[in-house]
């Protein structure tokens, strides 16, 4: 299989946006790199220069970015956010995945993306959005949480579901042991969310 069968020649070009530890990344490079991917990776941008999403995407031969934020804590600064936009079209992204980016992106990405951008979140939405869903779900008392792939729009944690799975919480857990027993179920539903938009088995509705 050469570089360009591998990383898709013909196939939608997906960007990622990542903060941090990079897990749900590391799915999607490994399931590019068996060949289950209906989708090429094609650059990673991180706001944070440190964060191990961007070693990932490196070691598995993905270019990787790191681009200042600006001057805000939850979101891009305009000027900012415009420079991440112009990255991805510059490479011919044409579907935006958030996996674990930690700010919430406004105005020039809905422009250039919208209905086109989609975001992992551990819990079953529209239950626990935001921050601490694991943590949520315990404080709640629910049997049921799990995790949830959604196309992103303006309200956080909100757009039309595209996939979900369930996961029991078990007694006695903890933030820590629902979080890792989530986590292994949203690295298998990434790669399928990414695979359903692809191969347009899944659609946002028309802004
Ligand atoms: C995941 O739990 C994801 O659902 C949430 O942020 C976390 C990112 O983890 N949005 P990782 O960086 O992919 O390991």
């Amino acid at each position: 299989m050469t570089a360009n069968d591998r990383h898709g020649s013909g196939r939608t070009a997906v960007g990622v946006l990542a903060s941090g530890r990079g897990s749900n990344l590391l799915a999607l490079l490994e399931a590019q790199d068996e060949g289950q991917l209906e989708a090429a990776l094609r650059v990673v941008i991180s706001d944070v220069p440190t964060a191990p999403a961007l070693e990932h995407a490196r070691r598995h031969g993905v270019e990787a970015l790191h681009l200042p934020p600006g001057p805000f804590k939850t979101r891009l600064g305009e000027e900012e956010e415009r420079a991440y936009v112009r990255a991805f079209r510059d490479r011919g992204v044409e579907l935006v995945v958030l996996a674990g980016f930690m700010r919430v992106v406004h105005r020039p990405f809905f422009e250039a993306y919208r209905g086109r951008i989609i975001n992992i979140h551990p819990s079953l939405l529209p239950s626990f959005p935001g921050l601490k869903a694991q943590r949520q779900a315990l404080e709640h008392g629910v049997k049921v949480s799990g995790c949830t792939v959604h196309f992103v729009e303006e309200k956080v944690d909100a757009g039309p579901i595209i996939a979900q799975v369930p996961v029991a919480v078990l007694e006695g857990d903890t933030e820590e042991t629902l979080s890792a027993r989530i986590l292994e179920e949203e690295h298998r539903l990434i790669v399928e969310a990414v695979n359903l938009v692809a191969g347009r088995r899944a659609w946002s509705r028309p802004a």
